[in-house]
């Protein structure tokens, strides 16, 4: 590998979720699911906003995907609503639902754009979760079922599927803490939601090895963790944000066990999990999905709940707006950790990037984001480096595509390489996003640039 050239076939994309851009989330015959109830609830989203248009791509899919071809993307990242599919989460089929994405990935194939699949971007069915959601066992066949009618429908085009999308921050933002849907705050239905998510996961990848034909993964969130000192309180407390967040997912599902630290974190409310359900969720996957936003300093903390663990602010870096410190190596070290423990598996980079402040408006058709240029091209070279010191990592999808909402941050957090007005829903691609096209049409070449010729 030359220079920053990335290896030849290196797949370069964007990627969105079903509810932070669709819009029309009960059209033709879709069924609510709980992020529909959740913005919908008073005092849960900023500035009340709603995913009722968010960037109206459920009609303007079209026009997106045009888009994305002259941006020059070669994949693209969405995820499908589980209630489009199956109004009441399980049972009668919605074909109208299934007819959107078989639209939407058969011009993606007509541009030569390759479909990622996510099959849960965080939106249940409300029917669901009025069944008891994730906590209900029965969940991972529910899960199942509705995957394999994805399969079915599409797994002729379709050759990479995420089962789920950070299973983590389902089950810390939905169930421990309360700030995502379904908002519920229990240190008891926490282990047991994550418990199902796994279940759920490997239930659909079992379903898949008789139904599908291509590869199929999960997309975990990690964000490594550096001790703020080596007191032993902070060595055990990084320790516990490490397990909780970075190894809890995956240990089960490629070395089939939970972490230790897990019992020690949530106590009595930690359950002996049967040894069946382990060794279902150790499904082997073809790929694996990692989001990598920052890093997080740790320390001892008793008072942050279970955790006793909380980040440190750092003086001398830069935060985004979402609070988050621009920490690039950490992406290297995070998938230079995975090879280390996990072993060889193939891994794609399914979200990386960060919301700054934009110029609410375009000017004269141009949005200039020098923050996020310069992360995007922190970040793709720390992706680099990982591949220069030999981990297998196949591609790599900016988050997001379109600025869109930010879940309980409403759009007051703008995360898109494409500029939206709210109010015209008119698209304007922001320099990060032709700085982006010129690191996909040079196969990242361009990053060799000092980063005022590149920009
Ligand atoms: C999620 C996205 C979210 C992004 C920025 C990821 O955790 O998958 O849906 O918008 O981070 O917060």
């Amino acid at each position: 590998m030359r220079g920053a050239q990335f290896p030849k076939g290196f797949l370069w994309g964007s990627a969105t979720a079903a509810y932070q851009i669709e819009g029309s989330p009960l059209a033709d015959g879709a069924g609510p699911s709980i992020w529909h109830r959740f913005v919908h609830t008073p005092g849960l989203v900023r500035d009340g906003d709603t995913g009722d248009v968010a960037c109206d791509h459920y009609r303007r899919w079209a026009d997106d995907v045009a888009l994305m071809r002259r941006l020059g993307l070669q994949a693209y990242r969405f995820s499908i609503s589980w209630s489009r599919i199956l109004p009441a989460g399980t049972g009668a089929v919605n074909d109208a639902g299934l007819d959107f994405y078989e639209r939407l990935v058969d011009a993606l194939l007509e541009n030569g754009i390759e479909p990622l699949v996510t099959l849960y971007h965080w939106d249940l069915p409300a029917a669901l979760d009025d069944r008891g959601g994730w906590l209900n066992p029965e969940i991972s066949k529910w899960f199942a079922d509705y995957a394999d009618v994805m399969y079915r429908r599409l797994d002729d085009r379709v050759k990479k599927w995420v089962t789920l999308n950070e299973p983590w921050v389902v089950s810390d933002g939905g169930y421990l803490h309360g700030a995502l849907a379904p908002g519920h705050r229990n240190r008891f239905e926490a282990p047991i939601a994550s418990h199902n998510l796994l279940r759920a996961h490997g239930a659909a990848v079992e379903t898949y090895r008789a139904t599908g034909h291509h590869e199929i993964g999960l997309v975990v969130n990690i964000e490594p963790k550096y001790r703020a000192s080596e007191d032993p309180a902070d060595v055990a407390a990084t320790a516990r944000a490490e397990a909780y967040m970075n190894r809890q997912y995956l240990d089960p599902v490629c070395l089939g066990r939970y972490p230790e630290e897990m019992a020690e974190i949530f106590g009595e409310a930690w359950p002996q999990w049967p040894a069946r359900d382990l060794a279902r969720i150790r499904q082997p996957i073809d790929f694996l999905g990692v989001n990598y936003y920052t890093r997080s300093v740790t320390r001892h903390d008793p008072n942050a709940w279970p955790l006793r663990a909380c980040a440190v602010r750092q003086k001398q870096a830069t935060y985004t707006e979402t609070g988050w410190e621009v920490f690039p190596p950490g992406l290297t070290e995070t998938l230079l950790w995975i090879k280390r423990r996990y072993g060889d598996i193939p891994l794609y980079i399914t979200e990386n990037g960060a919301a700054f402040f934009d110029p609410p408006t375009a000017k004269k058709g141009r949005v200039e984001d020098p923050l996020r240029v310069d992360y995007l091209r922190e970040h793709i070279r720390a992706v680099h480096e990982a591949i220069r010191q030999g981990v297998d990592v196949r591609g790599y999808m900016v988050w997001s595509l379109l600025d869109n909402l930010e879940w309980s941050l409403g759009y007051s957090k703008r995360f898109g390489i494409v500029h939206v007005d709210f109010a015209s829903l008119e698209r304007t691609p922001k320099d990060s996003a032709r700085f982006y096209a010129k690191v996909i049409a040079t196969n990242g070449a361009v990053l060799e640039e000092s980063p005022a010729a590149a920009s």
